[in-house]
């Protein structure tokens, strides 16, 4: 399905269109004296393309699992491979870099910066990776118009509804083509009519940009309308 994606894995023993393969994952924190398991023995594949969800009440582990395949965390045990990377042993840099070039985050609560307008919010992935200040807001102004913001790409986070900030963040989580985006509860925030319109928006750029996206909620009623649904509890996954 992306050419991009199956010209960097060559060599990798996973099908070319396998996007995550995690085995028996486990991530432990320590809380005090206490061990906390937040995800045990997690196993599955993503293909290239889908629209997934992990759905699970609160504490069940879903932000720990979304930071493990975005390499902001390390499992404790266990082997993840995200685009033909290994991430279980990767070191700082290798999962910064990773990041950079594979992953777009989507935030409950945006995570825009304040002081950057739509478009300089957007294009700063781009910048990260080294384009030049002129084609990065140009390009930044195209996933804009993409996500119906055409007429706010001046605006402050401040003077954007919560609807809009979120399509922002949707924005810059796609503009630099990642192979795999997280979503941490992105409707979470919203209103229920705003929900909907962010979730339509995410379903037709999982269509129209074949990026594969894999979204977190505790809202079960959002599952039907992904490929694929993985349950959490208390850290496992179950059927
Ligand atoms: N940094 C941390 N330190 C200690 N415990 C944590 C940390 N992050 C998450 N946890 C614990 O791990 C479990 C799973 O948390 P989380 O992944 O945030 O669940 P969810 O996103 O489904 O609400 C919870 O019990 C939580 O308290
Ligand atoms: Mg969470």
């Amino acid at each position: 399905m992306s050419k991009q994606i199956q010209t960097k894995r060559v060599g990798s023993p996973l099908s070319p269109t396998t996007l995550v393969q995690a085995r028996d994952l486990s991530k432990h924190y320590h809380r005090g004296q206490e061990q906390v398991e937040a995800l045990s023995g997690v196993s599955f594949e993503l293909e290239t393309g889908r629209f997934a969800f992990v759905v699970g009440p609160s504490g069940s582990g879903k932000s720990t699992l979304l930071h493990l395949l975005g390499g902001i965390d390390r499992p404790t045990s266990g082997s993840l491979i995200v685009n033909g990377v290994s991430l279980a042993q990767a070191k700082e840099a290798a999962l910064a870099t990773f990041r950079r070039d594979n992953i777009g985050f989507i935030f409950q609560f945006y995570n825009l910066l304040p002081a950057l307008n739509a478009e300089e919010n957007v294009a700063l992935p781009l910048l990260a990776r080294g384009l030049s200040r002129r084609a990065a807001l140009e390009r930044a102004r195209q996933l804009l118009d993409q996500v119906g913001l055409a007429d706010r790409r001046q605006h402050k986070p401040a003077q954007l509804s919560g609807g809009e900030q979120q399509r922002v963040a949707i924005a810059r989580a796609v503009v630099g083509e990642p192979s795999l985006v997280l979503a941490d509860e992105p409707t979470g925030d919203l209103d229920k009519t705003a929900a909907q319109a962010i979730m339509a928006l995410m379903l037709d750029l999982n269509q129209r940009l074949s990026t594969t996206f894999l979204v977190a909620t505790h809202n079960e009623a959002l599952c039907s309308l992904g490929d694929q649904t993985w349950a959490l509890q208390n850290g496992r996954l179950v059927s």
